[in-house]
Protein backbone atom coordinates (compact mmCIF):
# COMPACT_ATOMS: atom_id res chain seq x y z
CA UNK A 1 0.00 0.00 0.00
CA UNK A 2 2.84 2.53 0.96
CA UNK A 3 5.04 1.26 -1.45
CA UNK A 4 2.24 1.91 -4.64
CA UNK A 5 1.61 4.85 -3.12
CA UNK A 6 5.44 6.09 -3.17
CA UNK A 7 5.72 4.74 -6.53
CA UNK A 8 2.95 6.87 -7.57
CA UNK A 9 4.41 10.02 -5.93
CA UNK A 10 7.70 9.48 -7.78
CA UNK A 11 6.03 8.93 -10.98
CA UNK A 12 4.13 12.28 -10.79
CA UNK A 13 7.21 14.01 -9.35
CA UNK A 14 8.82 12.67 -12.70
CA UNK A 15 6.67 13.73 -14.84
CA UNK A 16 6.77 17.60 -12.83
CA UNK A 17 9.29 20.08 -13.35
CA UNK A 18 9.35 21.64 -9.84
CA UNK A 19 10.75 19.28 -7.31
CA UNK A 20 9.07 18.97 -3.62
CA UNK A 21 10.58 17.58 -0.74
CA UNK A 22 8.51 15.87 1.52
CA UNK A 23 9.28 13.19 4.31
CA UNK A 24 9.28 9.81 2.77
CA UNK A 25 8.11 7.90 6.36
CA UNK A 26 4.94 8.33 7.48
CA UNK A 27 4.49 11.71 10.73
CA UNK A 28 3.76 10.87 13.69
CA UNK A 29 1.38 13.02 15.38
CA UNK A 30 0.57 12.83 18.78
CA UNK A 31 -3.19 13.15 19.32
CA UNK A 32 -4.54 16.74 20.13
CA UNK A 33 -1.12 17.81 19.34
CA UNK A 34 0.01 20.30 16.39
CA UNK A 35 1.94 18.85 13.76
CA UNK A 36 3.88 20.35 10.65
CA UNK A 37 3.73 18.70 7.58
CA UNK A 38 7.06 19.73 5.43
CA UNK A 39 6.71 20.10 1.51
CA UNK A 40 9.82 22.50 0.39
CA UNK A 41 10.73 23.37 -3.50
CA UNK A 42 13.87 24.61 -4.89
CA UNK A 43 13.46 28.30 -5.70
CA UNK A 44 16.31 28.56 -7.91
CA UNK A 45 15.47 32.06 -9.11
CA UNK A 46 13.74 34.67 -6.94
CA UNK A 47 9.99 34.96 -7.16
CA UNK A 48 7.01 36.79 -6.46
CA UNK A 49 5.12 35.57 -3.81
CA UNK A 50 1.79 36.41 -5.96
CA UNK A 51 2.91 34.23 -8.65
CA UNK A 52 2.92 31.24 -6.06
CA UNK A 53 0.15 28.90 -5.80
CA UNK A 54 0.17 26.12 -2.86
CA UNK A 55 -2.31 23.56 -2.36
CA UNK A 56 -2.92 21.39 0.27
CA UNK A 57 -5.66 18.09 0.18
CA UNK A 58 -6.38 14.94 1.02
CA UNK A 59 -4.77 12.29 -1.35
CA UNK A 60 -7.92 10.09 -1.79
CA UNK A 61 -11.19 12.67 -1.58
CA UNK A 62 -9.34 15.71 -3.27
CA UNK A 63 -11.18 17.45 -0.72
CA UNK A 64 -8.97 20.84 0.37
CA UNK A 65 -7.04 21.27 3.27
CA UNK A 66 -5.63 24.94 2.62
CA UNK A 67 -5.11 26.75 -0.73
CA UNK A 68 -2.75 30.09 -0.86
CA UNK A 69 -3.38 31.83 -3.99
CA UNK A 70 -2.32 35.21 -5.39
CA UNK A 71 -0.64 36.19 -2.13
CA UNK A 72 -3.55 34.95 0.04
CA UNK A 73 -5.12 31.76 1.65
CA UNK A 74 -7.87 31.19 -0.27
CA UNK A 75 -10.19 28.98 2.30
CA UNK A 76 -13.71 29.02 1.03
CA UNK A 77 -13.74 25.05 -0.47
CA UNK A 78 -11.78 23.67 3.00
CA UNK A 79 -13.18 20.63 4.25
CA UNK A 80 -14.94 21.61 7.27
CA UNK A 81 -13.60 19.69 9.59
CA UNK A 82 -10.05 21.72 8.51
CA UNK A 83 -11.81 24.63 9.80
CA UNK A 84 -9.08 27.20 12.09
CA UNK A 85 -6.88 24.04 12.26
CA UNK A 86 -4.60 24.98 8.89
CA UNK A 87 -1.87 27.63 8.41
CA UNK A 88 1.12 28.04 6.05
CA UNK A 89 4.57 29.78 7.40
CA UNK A 90 3.96 33.21 5.17
CA UNK A 91 7.51 34.61 6.02
CA UNK A 92 9.12 31.01 4.86
CA UNK A 93 7.36 30.87 1.34
CA UNK A 94 9.29 33.22 -0.47
CA UNK A 95 12.58 30.39 1.01
CA UNK A 96 10.40 27.82 -0.36
CA UNK A 97 8.89 26.18 2.71
CA UNK A 98 5.37 25.40 1.61
CA UNK A 99 5.15 23.38 5.19
CA UNK A 100 1.39 23.13 6.56
CA UNK A 101 0.80 23.95 10.52
CA UNK A 102 -1.62 21.24 11.59
CA UNK A 103 -3.33 21.66 15.07
CA UNK A 104 -5.71 19.57 17.40
CA UNK A 105 -4.67 16.31 15.51
CA UNK A 106 -7.45 13.80 16.05
CA UNK A 107 -7.37 9.80 14.93
CA UNK A 108 -9.53 11.05 11.57
CA UNK A 109 -6.51 13.36 10.12
CA UNK A 110 -4.39 9.89 9.72
CA UNK A 111 -4.07 9.48 5.93
CA UNK A 112 -2.21 10.37 3.03
CA UNK A 113 -1.69 14.85 2.14
CA UNK A 114 -0.42 15.75 -1.37
CA UNK A 115 1.03 18.71 -1.58
CA UNK A 116 1.08 20.98 -4.81
CA UNK A 117 3.57 24.11 -5.54
CA UNK A 118 3.29 26.07 -8.65
CA UNK A 119 5.33 28.57 -9.42
CA UNK A 120 5.29 29.11 -13.24
CA UNK A 121 6.94 25.32 -12.67
CA UNK A 122 4.21 22.96 -11.12
CA UNK A 123 5.43 20.39 -8.90
CA UNK A 124 3.39 17.79 -6.12
CA UNK A 125 4.33 15.16 -3.57
CA UNK A 126 2.09 13.44 -0.75
CA UNK A 127 3.27 11.90 2.38
CA UNK A 128 1.53 9.82 5.40
CA UNK A 129 0.17 11.36 8.55
CA UNK A 130 0.05 8.84 11.41
CA UNK A 131 -1.74 9.94 14.63
CA UNK A 132 -0.61 8.03 17.58
CA UNK A 133 -2.25 8.41 21.31
CA UNK A 134 -0.78 6.55 24.08
CA UNK A 135 -2.48 4.70 26.28
CA UNK A 136 -3.27 4.68 30.32
CA UNK A 137 -1.58 2.22 32.50
CA UNK A 138 -2.91 -0.30 32.80
CA UNK A 139 -5.22 -1.78 35.47
CA UNK A 140 -5.56 -5.59 36.70
CA UNK A 141 -8.93 -7.03 38.20
CA UNK A 142 -9.53 -10.31 39.66
CA UNK A 143 -12.94 -12.18 39.87
CA UNK A 144 -13.52 -13.95 42.00
CA UNK A 145 -12.40 -11.38 44.49
CA UNK A 146 -12.43 -13.24 47.79
CA UNK A 147 -12.34 -16.69 49.21
CA UNK A 148 -10.02 -17.58 46.57
CA UNK A 149 -7.98 -20.80 47.18
CA UNK A 150 -5.54 -22.80 45.21
CA UNK A 151 -7.13 -24.77 42.29
CA UNK A 152 -9.82 -22.05 41.96
CA UNK A 153 -10.36 -20.54 38.40
CA UNK A 154 -9.68 -16.77 38.23
CA UNK A 155 -10.39 -14.63 35.53
CA UNK A 156 -8.03 -11.88 35.57
CA UNK A 157 -8.58 -8.77 33.33
CA UNK A 158 -6.32 -6.38 32.16
CA UNK A 159 -7.66 -2.91 31.11
CA UNK A 160 -5.94 0.05 29.82
CA UNK A 161 -7.79 3.16 27.21
CA UNK A 162 -7.48 6.46 25.56
CA UNK A 163 -4.58 4.80 23.02
CA UNK A 164 -4.25 4.32 19.31
CA UNK A 165 -3.95 3.05 17.25
CA UNK A 166 -5.01 -0.80 18.69
CA UNK A 167 -2.74 -1.66 21.24
CA UNK A 168 -1.73 -5.67 21.56
CA UNK A 169 -2.01 -6.85 25.33
CA UNK A 170 0.51 -9.24 26.23
CA UNK A 171 0.32 -11.68 29.25
CA UNK A 172 3.13 -13.05 30.77
CA UNK A 173 4.40 -15.26 34.21
CA UNK A 174 7.00 -14.99 37.35
CA UNK A 175 9.27 -16.17 34.49
CA UNK A 176 8.59 -13.51 31.67
CA UNK A 177 7.50 -16.19 29.43
CA UNK A 178 4.29 -15.82 26.97
CA UNK A 179 1.20 -16.87 28.25
CA UNK A 180 -1.44 -17.68 25.26
CA UNK A 181 -4.12 -19.92 26.82
CA UNK A 182 -7.57 -18.56 27.73
CA UNK A 183 -6.94 -14.97 26.78
CA UNK A 184 -10.15 -13.06 25.49
CA UNK A 185 -8.55 -9.37 24.19
CA UNK A 186 -11.22 -6.90 22.58
CA UNK A 187 -10.68 -3.19 21.77
CA UNK A 188 -13.37 -0.90 21.58
CA UNK A 189 -13.35 3.03 19.75
CA UNK A 190 -14.93 5.82 21.38
CA UNK A 191 -16.52 8.56 19.95
CA UNK A 192 -12.81 10.33 18.85
CA UNK A 193 -11.80 7.18 17.83
CA UNK A 194 -9.49 6.16 20.78
CA UNK A 195 -8.98 2.92 21.68
CA UNK A 196 -10.01 0.69 24.98
CA UNK A 197 -8.54 -2.65 25.47
CA UNK A 198 -9.65 -5.26 27.64
CA UNK A 199 -7.93 -8.65 27.85
CA UNK A 200 -9.08 -11.23 30.07
CA UNK A 201 -6.81 -14.49 31.24
CA UNK A 202 -8.68 -17.76 33.16
CA UNK A 203 -6.06 -19.09 35.22
CA UNK A 204 -6.56 -22.30 37.86
CA UNK A 205 -4.71 -20.36 40.69
CA UNK A 206 -1.32 -21.93 42.61
CA UNK A 207 -0.54 -21.11 45.66
CA UNK A 208 2.41 -18.31 44.69
CA UNK A 209 1.49 -16.96 40.91
CA UNK A 210 2.52 -13.84 39.47
CA UNK A 211 1.28 -12.64 36.56
CA UNK A 212 1.94 -9.49 34.57
CA UNK A 213 0.18 -7.40 31.59
CA UNK A 214 2.41 -5.45 29.30
CA UNK A 215 0.26 -3.12 26.47
CA UNK A 216 2.36 -2.92 23.79
CA UNK A 217 1.30 0.72 20.93
CA UNK A 218 2.33 -0.32 17.54
CA UNK A 219 4.29 2.71 17.11
CA UNK A 220 5.11 4.08 20.64
CA UNK A 221 6.24 0.77 21.91
CA UNK A 222 5.55 -0.53 24.75
CA UNK A 223 3.37 1.91 27.07
CA UNK A 224 2.41 -0.39 30.26
CA UNK A 225 3.10 -3.22 32.47
CA UNK A 226 1.62 -4.27 35.38
CA UNK A 227 2.25 -7.11 37.91
CA UNK A 228 -0.37 -8.87 40.22
CA UNK A 229 0.70 -11.85 42.77
CA UNK A 230 -1.34 -13.93 43.80
CA UNK A 231 0.48 -15.11 46.56
CA UNK A 232 -1.30 -17.56 50.01
CA UNK A 233 -1.24 -14.16 52.09
CA UNK A 234 -3.59 -12.76 49.22
CA UNK A 235 -6.08 -15.85 49.46
CA UNK A 236 -6.08 -15.39 52.98
CA UNK A 237 -6.46 -11.57 53.35
CA UNK A 238 -10.35 -11.69 52.91
CA UNK A 239 -11.09 -13.58 56.07
CA UNK A 240 -8.17 -11.18 57.56
CA UNK A 241 -10.17 -8.08 56.77
CA UNK A 242 -13.30 -9.66 57.78
CA UNK A 243 -11.70 -10.50 61.66
CA UNK A 244 -10.01 -7.16 61.57
CA UNK A 245 -13.52 -5.41 60.88
CA UNK A 246 -15.47 -7.73 63.48
CA UNK A 247 -12.73 -6.69 66.01
CA UNK A 248 -13.32 -2.77 65.35
CA UNK A 249 -16.97 -3.00 65.43
CA UNK A 250 -17.06 -4.94 68.93
CA UNK A 251 -14.13 -3.09 70.12
CA UNK A 252 -16.41 0.31 69.26
CA UNK A 253 -19.42 -1.40 70.75
CA UNK A 254 -17.76 -1.91 73.83
CA UNK A 255 -16.65 1.59 74.12
CA UNK A 256 -19.69 3.02 73.67
CA UNK A 257 -21.39 1.12 76.67
CA UNK A 258 -18.30 2.12 78.48
CA UNK A 259 -19.02 5.68 77.81
CA UNK A 260 -22.84 5.49 78.10
CA UNK A 261 -21.98 4.08 81.74
CA UNK A 262 -20.09 6.74 82.30
CA UNK A 263 -21.90 9.04 81.29
CA UNK A 264 -25.23 7.82 83.42
CA UNK A 265 -23.11 7.46 86.48
CA UNK A 266 -22.00 11.70 86.41
CA UNK A 267 -25.87 12.49 85.86
CA UNK A 268 -26.75 10.48 88.49
CA UNK A 269 -23.96 11.98 90.55
CA UNK A 270 -24.46 15.10 89.63
CA UNK A 271 -28.56 15.06 90.47
CA UNK A 272 -27.83 13.45 93.70
CA UNK A 273 -25.09 16.63 94.56
CA UNK A 274 -28.19 18.81 93.59
CA UNK A 275 -30.39 16.83 95.79
CA UNK A 276 -27.98 17.26 98.33
CA UNK A 277 -27.92 20.71 97.87
CA UNK A 278 -31.03 21.67 97.89
CA UNK A 279 -31.25 19.89 101.03
CA UNK A 280 -28.56 21.63 102.84
CA UNK A 281 -30.37 25.54 101.40
CA UNK A 282 -33.09 24.24 102.87
CA UNK A 283 -31.61 23.11 106.55
CA UNK A 284 -29.70 26.33 106.52
CA UNK A 285 -33.04 28.33 105.92
CA UNK A 286 -34.65 26.43 108.56
CA UNK A 287 -31.84 27.66 111.06
CA UNK A 288 -32.25 31.00 109.86
CA UNK A 289 -35.43 31.30 110.48
CA UNK A 290 -35.46 29.44 113.98
CA UNK A 291 -32.51 32.62 114.30
CA UNK A 292 -35.52 34.90 113.52
CA UNK A 293 -37.31 33.64 115.54
CA UNK A 294 -35.49 33.36 118.66
CA UNK A 295 -34.57 37.39 118.04
CA UNK A 296 -37.88 38.11 117.59
CA UNK A 297 -38.35 36.26 120.97
CA UNK A 298 -35.93 37.92 122.85
CA UNK A 299 -37.39 41.98 121.60
C1 LIG B 1 17.50 21.55 -5.02
O1 LIG B 1 18.54 22.05 -5.83
C2 LIG B 1 19.81 21.56 -5.48
C3 LIG B 1 20.82 22.26 -6.35
O2 LIG B 1 20.30 22.49 -7.62
C4 LIG B 1 19.85 20.06 -5.67
O3 LIG B 1 21.10 19.54 -5.27
C5 LIG B 1 18.77 19.43 -4.77
O4 LIG B 1 18.71 18.03 -4.97
C6 LIG B 1 17.42 20.03 -5.10
N1 LIG B 1 16.47 19.52 -4.17
C7 LIG B 1 15.21 19.28 -4.50
C8 LIG B 1 14.33 18.76 -3.45
O5 LIG B 1 14.77 19.47 -5.62
C1 LIG C 1 10.68 19.15 8.82
O1 LIG C 1 11.81 19.81 8.35
C2 LIG C 1 12.68 20.25 9.38
C3 LIG C 1 13.81 21.05 8.71
O2 LIG C 1 14.30 20.39 7.59
C4 LIG C 1 13.19 19.05 10.17
O3 LIG C 1 14.00 19.50 11.23
C5 LIG C 1 12.02 18.29 10.72
O4 LIG C 1 12.46 17.12 11.37
C6 LIG C 1 11.06 17.91 9.61
N1 LIG C 1 9.88 17.28 10.19
C7 LIG C 1 9.40 16.14 9.74
C8 LIG C 1 8.18 15.63 10.45
O5 LIG C 1 9.89 15.53 8.82
C1 LIG D 1 4.70 41.11 -7.60
O1 LIG D 1 3.48 40.99 -8.36
C2 LIG D 1 2.60 42.04 -8.15
C3 LIG D 1 1.31 41.75 -8.92
O2 LIG D 1 1.58 41.06 -10.10
C4 LIG D 1 3.22 43.36 -8.64
O3 LIG D 1 2.35 44.45 -8.39
C5 LIG D 1 4.52 43.58 -7.86
O4 LIG D 1 5.19 44.70 -8.36
C6 LIG D 1 5.43 42.37 -8.01
N1 LIG D 1 6.59 42.53 -7.14
C7 LIG D 1 7.81 42.26 -7.56
C8 LIG D 1 8.90 42.48 -6.55
O5 LIG D 1 8.03 41.83 -8.65
C1 LIG E 1 -13.35 29.33 13.34
O1 LIG E 1 -13.07 30.58 13.95
C2 LIG E 1 -14.08 31.56 13.70
C3 LIG E 1 -13.61 32.88 14.28
O2 LIG E 1 -12.89 32.69 15.47
C4 LIG E 1 -15.41 31.09 14.29
O3 LIG E 1 -16.41 32.02 14.03
C5 LIG E 1 -15.77 29.75 13.70
O4 LIG E 1 -16.93 29.26 14.32
C6 LIG E 1 -14.65 28.75 13.88
N1 LIG E 1 -15.01 27.53 13.18
C7 LIG E 1 -14.84 26.32 13.72
C8 LIG E 1 -15.29 25.17 12.89
O5 LIG E 1 -14.37 26.18 14.82
C1 LIG F 1 9.24 25.27 7.35
O1 LIG F 1 8.99 26.27 8.31
C2 LIG F 1 8.49 25.80 9.55
C3 LIG F 1 8.19 27.00 10.42
O2 LIG F 1 9.33 27.80 10.62
C4 LIG F 1 9.47 24.85 10.18
O3 LIG F 1 8.92 24.30 11.37
C5 LIG F 1 9.78 23.71 9.22
O4 LIG F 1 10.77 22.88 9.76
C6 LIG F 1 10.24 24.26 7.89
N1 LIG F 1 10.42 23.13 6.98
C7 LIG F 1 11.49 22.96 6.25
C8 LIG F 1 11.50 21.77 5.38
O5 LIG F 1 12.45 23.75 6.32
C1 LIG G 1 6.07 -12.70 23.67
O1 LIG G 1 5.25 -12.28 22.60
C2 LIG G 1 5.63 -11.06 22.03
C3 LIG G 1 4.62 -10.68 20.98
O2 LIG G 1 3.86 -11.73 20.56
C4 LIG G 1 7.02 -11.20 21.42
O3 LIG G 1 7.43 -9.96 20.88
C5 LIG G 1 7.99 -11.60 22.53
O4 LIG G 1 9.26 -11.81 21.97
C6 LIG G 1 7.50 -12.86 23.20
N1 LIG G 1 8.38 -13.13 24.33
C7 LIG G 1 8.71 -14.34 24.71
C8 LIG G 1 9.60 -14.45 25.88
O5 LIG G 1 8.30 -15.32 24.10
C1 LIG H 1 -7.66 -22.92 30.42
O1 LIG H 1 -8.99 -23.14 30.90
C2 LIG H 1 -9.32 -24.49 31.08
C3 LIG H 1 -10.76 -24.58 31.53
O2 LIG H 1 -11.33 -23.31 31.65
C4 LIG H 1 -8.40 -25.11 32.13
O3 LIG H 1 -8.69 -26.46 32.26
C5 LIG H 1 -6.95 -24.92 31.70
O4 LIG H 1 -6.08 -25.39 32.69
C6 LIG H 1 -6.66 -23.47 31.43
N1 LIG H 1 -5.31 -23.31 30.93
C7 LIG H 1 -4.43 -22.56 31.54
C8 LIG H 1 -3.07 -22.51 30.92
O5 LIG H 1 -4.65 -21.96 32.57
C1 LIG I 1 5.85 -17.27 47.44
O1 LIG I 1 6.80 -16.38 46.85
C2 LIG I 1 7.61 -15.72 47.77
C3 LIG I 1 8.51 -14.74 47.07
O2 LIG I 1 8.54 -14.95 45.71
C4 LIG I 1 8.41 -16.78 48.53
O3 LIG I 1 9.23 -16.12 49.52
C5 LIG I 1 7.48 -17.75 49.21
O4 LIG I 1 8.24 -18.79 49.83
C6 LIG I 1 6.55 -18.35 48.19
N1 LIG I 1 5.55 -19.18 48.88
C7 LIG I 1 5.15 -20.35 48.42
C8 LIG I 1 4.11 -21.07 49.25
O5 LIG I 1 5.63 -20.86 47.40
Amino acid sequence: MLSLLLSAVLAVQAMAVLELNVPEQPVVALHSSDVVLNCSFNHTNPFNLSDLSVFWQLTDTQRSVHRYLEGHDQLADQAERFANRTRLFPNQLGLGNASLLLSRVVVADEGSYTCFVRVKDFGSAALLLQVAAPYSKPVVTLEPQSNLRPGDEVALTCVSYGGYPEGDVIWQDAGGRNLTENITTSVVANEEGLFTVTSVITVVLEPNSTYSCRLINPILGEEGYISVTVTGQNIAFPPVALWVTVGLAVCLLVLLIALAAVCRRKIKESCEEAKREAEEAKVLEEEEESKTGMISLKS
